[in-house]
C-alpha cells in the first residue's frame, strides 16, 4: 500500500493543476507497480530522450501538450544531450527539418523550468553534481550508474516521462536503489586479467553487463587498476574516466545500475563483504579478447569517416589529453570530441578545446554521435575508444565499427587509417 502525504494526496487530485496532476498519477502509478511503500523526495532530476532522433513528432506534441498545461519544476532538472549542437546546427550539417523540432522540444523542457545542459555527465557538472546519500531520479543509465556506485547516491533507471514528472513534483517512488537491501551485490567478478586503459574499462563493461544483466557486480579486485580519484570529481581524472566508460558500458550491454569496487566505491569501503548477497554468483574473466572481437565488429574497415571520442561526454581530464596529443598535427579524417558546454568552456579557459581545433578537430557540445543524425550528416565508417558508443552506434546510426584505445584512435584522425 503507497502511502502519500495529504499534500501529496492534493496534487494527485489536481490542486496544481492539470500538468502536475499528471506527473503525480506517473509517480503514483510506478509506486504501486513496484509496491514502494512512500514517495522520496530528490535533489536532482536528469531527463534522457531529448533527441528529435528518439522523441520524434509525437514526442515533440507530447513535449509542448505537458508544458501548455502550466507545470514547473521544482527541483534542479537537467537534460540530456540533443541531435545537435543548439546554436551550430547549421555548420554541423544538420537540416532545418531536424532542427526545428529539436528547438521546439528543448523549448518546451525550458518552458518547464529545466535547464537545458544538454548533456550525460551532470556529474562532471559543478553545481550539480550529486552528494553521497543524495535521492535523485536520472533517467540517463551512464548517470545513474556513476551516482549509485562512484558517488553512492540513490537512484533507479528512470524513463524519460517518469523522470519529467519527478521533477514536476520534486519526488519518485522508493523501490529498487532507494532501499539499502536492494543495493547489495549479486555477482562476484574477479578480473584476472590487465585493464591497464579505458578501452579495457569499456571492454570489460561488454563481458560484465552481458553476464551480470540488471544485477549488482562486486569487484573484489578492480581497484589495482584505478588510481586515486581526483578530490574534484567534476574534472574526471584518469579514474573517473575509466569508471565513467566502465559504467556506461555496463549498462548498455547488461542493465546494470550500480556496481561496487572493494576498497574503493563508498559502500564497498565501508561495508567490503557484507555488502554481498549470501547467493552471490561468481564471476571468473581473465581475458578481454572475446569482447574486443565483437566491439571491433568491422575489422576489414580500415578508411575512417569519424572518430568520436567522449562517450559518455568527455570530461576536462580527457580534452587535455586529446590536446596533448594532437599538438602540431592536421587532422585528416573527422574528430569529434563529444563533451558538455561547462566542461568545453573550462577546458577552453586552459587552452585545450583551441589545440584541438587548431589541429582540425571539433569540439562538439549538446549531442553525440548516437543521438545525432548522423546517417544525414553521411557517416558510415565510425572510430571510438568508448564501450558504450561501440555498442550504440552502430544499432541507432547503422555504421560500422571499429574500437581501440585513444592513442589508436587519434592515430586514426590523424592518418584517416586505422592500423
Ligand atoms: Fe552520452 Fe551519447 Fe554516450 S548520450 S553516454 S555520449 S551515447
Amino acid at each position: 500500500m503507497l502511502y502519500l502525504t495529504p499534500e501529496e494526496q492534493s496534487l494527485l487530485d489536481g490542486a496544481a493543476g492539470p500538468g502536475v496532476k499528471r506527473a503525480m498519477e506517473i509517480v503514483v502509478a510506478l509506486g504501486r507497480i513496484y509496491g514502494a511503500p512512500d514517495l522520496v523526495p530528490v535533489s536532482h532530476v536528469q531527463i534522457s530522450g531529448v533527441s528529435y532522433k528518439n522523441l520524434g513528432d509525437a514526442g515533440v506534441d507530447f513535449l509542448n501538450e505537458w508544458a501548455e498545461q502550466g507545470a514547473k519544476t521544482v527541483v534542479p532538472t537537467t537534460l540530456n544531450p540533443a541531435g545537435m549542437e543548439l546554436d551550430r546546427w547549421e555548420a554541423m550539417g544538420i537540416s532545418p527539418g531536424f532542427a526545428r523540432p529539436q528547438l521546439t522540444a528543448i523549448g518546451a523542457f525550458v518552458r518547464m523550468g529545466v535547464t537545458p545542459t544538454m548533456s550525460c555527465t551532470p556529474y562532471l557538472m559543478p553545481g550539480f553534481a550529486p552528494k553521497r546519500g543524495d535521492h535523485l531520479a536520472w533517467a540517463e543509465s551512464s548517470a545513474v550508474a556513476w551516482a549509485n556506485s562512484v558517488v553512492g547516491a540513490f537512484s533507479n533507471r528512470e524513463g524519460g516521462p517518469s523522470a519529467l514528472a519527478a521533477a514536476l513534483v520534486g519526488r519518485t517512488a522508493r523501490y529498487g536503489y532507494h532501499l539499502e537491501e536492494e543495493r547489495r551485490a549479486t555477482h562476484v567478478v574477479e578480473v584476472t586479467c590487465p585493464v591497464p586503459d579505458i578501452a579495457d574499462f569499456g571492454a570489460l563493461s561488454y563481458l560484465v553487463g552481458k553476464a551480470v544483466g540488471n544485477g549488482v557486480p562486486y569487484f573484489p579486485d578492480l581497484g589495482a587498476w584505478l588510481p586515486p580519484l581526483p578530490e574534484d570529481l567534476t574534472l574526471g581524472g584518469e579514474a573517473g574516466d575509466r569508471l565513467k566508460t566502465l559504467g556506461a558500458g555496463v549498462a548498455a550491454y547488461g542493465a546494470v545500475a550500480l556496481y561496487h569496487i572493494a576498497g574503493y566505491t563508498p559502500e564497498a569501503r565501508d561495508q567490503g563483504e557484507r555488502l554481498l548477497r549470501p547467493d552471490a554468483q561468481r564471476i571468473v574473466i581473465d581475458s578481454l579478447a572475446p569482447a574486443y572481437a565483437v566491439m571491433d565488429a568491422n575489422p576489414e574497415t580500415t578508411a575512417i569517416d569519424l572518430v568520436t571520442i567522449g562517450c559518455p561526454h568527455a570530461s576536462y581530464t580527457e580534452l587535455q589529453q586529446v590536446a596533448e596529443r594532437l599538438q602540431g598535427h592536421n587532422l585528416t579524417t573527422r574528430l569529434w570530441v563529444t563533451t558538455s558546454r561547462i566542461t568545453r568552456e573550462r577546458a577552453a579557459q586552459d587552452g585545450w578545446v583551441q589545440i584541438i581545433e587548431a589541429a582540425g578537430g571539433e569540439v562538439v557540445a549538446d549531442t553525440c554521435a548516437v543521438v545525432a543524425p548522423m546517417r544525414a550528416l553521411n557517416v558510415k565508417r565510425m572510430a571510438t575508444n568508448a564501450g558504450k558508443m561501440a555498442c550504440y552506434a552502430p544499432m541507432h546510426s547503422g555504421v560500422d565499427m571499429r574500437f581501440g584505445d585513444m592513442e589508436q584512435c587519434l592515430e586514426a584522425a590523424i592518418t584517416g587509417k586505422w592500423r
